[in-house]
């Protein structure tokens, strides 16, 4: 029981959306606490799929509540359709069941712009962001220049504040990258219809959690992204702009960190990757496309090709240790039937010497081959068991491989997209 983080373990798409769904059937609130539309995840119910890029993954079981948290980054347009969404398939029939923080950062079009005239300037260089103004809007944040959900509580103040962050940016469009200016009148028609629609969402959220805290609630934080995409411990510049780690639950929602109970990491049984940056165990090869066409890897938000390669345990470690994991849940296994023998790494090689740990300088992590331990692979479909006693022996043996390398518990295993293709291995709550 108490409160549960869960958080990607790699470089996102992990299956939290599918976890998060699986864990909150009996939660009093979820909530996510960084990260913002640049998230897909994707939760499929009796072959019935939700892709989701703020509004928490409890949303479907209509007894939980569901908090955008101060640390989000918030895109009005994006959550007044998802909002539209879940009302449409009856799943907010009580407003009250969703609240977005009075302190969480908002998306406006100018930085969406921003994001895409940057990543053209960087060329080769880009970091294959999502485009959806994340940076732009965390960097706004630390600049104190920000606009925050609260601010639409007066409207009239909030346009004004909208002509001041307009101008400033016009001026950053025109003298830094020499394009045409966007209107005053235009952003307004675009944001002001818009933005007053999420006015009845919009609260202190602080005196909820107290209230939650105090009548021992459970609690679920749902994180996006992975920790390897983290700002501080990731594959740094090629990250997202937000804490990913699981820390970051604490102060992305304005609890204190005794609050959190357990540290659920979730990973893949291989590894993916979507946008530029390092990525050691990569294949370029056909295991690499048996990876990516069986498991249908194509990014929930942008569509874009996944990259993929063998499990990364030297990373999962690092990952472990930024995050403190207390377990683990393991997704995809099902895609791996087939590859013989499996390969996970267990060290990097750099300049001929064997090495344990990411290193921080990403020309070092770039130069990082990996040293693979030889695992049997398995050739059975796993999709339909549902007893772990039921796993064929090599799958079996890969489960305890992880758990022992990490010194961690594999706590669920996933083996099939379906809500009910689970197995629990050791209770979480
Ligand atoms: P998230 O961002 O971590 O929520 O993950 P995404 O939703 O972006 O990507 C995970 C993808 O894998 C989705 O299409 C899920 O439906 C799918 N998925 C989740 N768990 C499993 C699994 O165990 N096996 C298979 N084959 N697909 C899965
Ligand atoms: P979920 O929550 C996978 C990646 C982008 C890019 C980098 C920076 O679905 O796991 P950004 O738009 O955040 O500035 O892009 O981070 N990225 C993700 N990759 N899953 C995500 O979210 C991601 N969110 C951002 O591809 O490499
Ligand atoms: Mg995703």
């Amino acid at each position: 029981m108490g409160n549960l983080v869960i958080v990607g373990a790699q470089w996102g798409d992990e299956g939290k959306g599918k976890i998060v769904d699986l864990l909150t059937e009996n939660a009093d609130t979820v909530v996510r606490f960084q990260g913002g539309n640049n998230a897909g995840h994707t939760i499929i119910v009796g072959g019935e799929k939700t892709v989701l890029h703020l509004i928490p993954s409890g949303i479907l079981h209509k007894n939980c509540n569901c908090v955008i948290g101060n640390g989000v980054v918030v895109d009005p347009e994006v959550l007044v359709q998802e909002i539209e969404l879940v009302k449409h398939r009856g799943l907010l029939d009580n407003p009250e069941r969703l609240i977005v923080s009075d302190r969480a950062h908002l998306i406006m079009p100018y930085h969406c712009r921003l994001d895409q005239l940057r990543e053209e300037a960087k060329g080769a260089l880009k970091i294959g962001t999502t485009l959806r103004g994340i940076g732009p809007c965390y960097q706004d944040k630390a600049s104190r220049r920000g606009l925050r959900a609260g601010d639409l509580l007066d409207l009239n103040a909030f346009r004004d504040a909208l002509k001041e962050r307009s101008d400033f940016y016009n001026n950053v469009f025109e003298k830094l990258f020499e394009v045409k200016p966007i209107s005053f009148s235009s952003l307004c028609d675009q944001v002001m219809p818009v933005v007053e629609k999420l006015v009845p969402y919009i609260k202190d959220t602080t005196p909820y959690f107290a209230d939650k805290i105090a009548n021992k609630k459970q609690m679920l934080f749902e994180g996006a992204q992975g920790a390897c995409l983290d700002l501080d411990h990731g594959t740094y510049p090629y990250v997202t702009s937000s804490n990913t780690v699981a820390s970051a639950a604490s102060t992305g929602s304005g609890i204190g960190p005794k609050e959190i109970d357990q540290v659920v990491g979730i990973t893949k049984a291989y590894c993916t990757r979507v946008g530029s940056g390092p990525f050691p165990t990569e294949l370029d090869d056909e295991v690499g496309t048996l990876l990516q066409n069986k498991g249908h890897e194509f990014g929930a938000t942008t569509g874009r090709r996944r990259r993929c390669g063998y499990l990364d345990l030297v990373t999962l470690k690092h990952a472990a240790r930024i995050n403190g994991f207390t377990g683990l849940i393991l997704t995809k296994l099902d895609v791996l039937s087939d590859i013989t023998p499996l390969r996970v790494a267990t060290a990097y090689k750099i300049n001929g010497k064997e090495i344990h740990h990411v290193p921080s300088r990403i020309e070092e992590l770039e130069k990082c081959e990996p040293v693979y331990t030889e695992l049997t692979g398995w050739k059975d479909d796993l999709s339909a068991i549902n007893s772990p006693d039921a796993l064929p022996k090599a799958c079996q043996d890969y489960i305890a491989f992880i758990e022992k390398f990490l010194d961690i518990p594999v706590q669920i295993i996933s083996v099939g997209p379906e809500r009910n293709q689970i197995m629990h291995l050791k209770k979480i709550w």
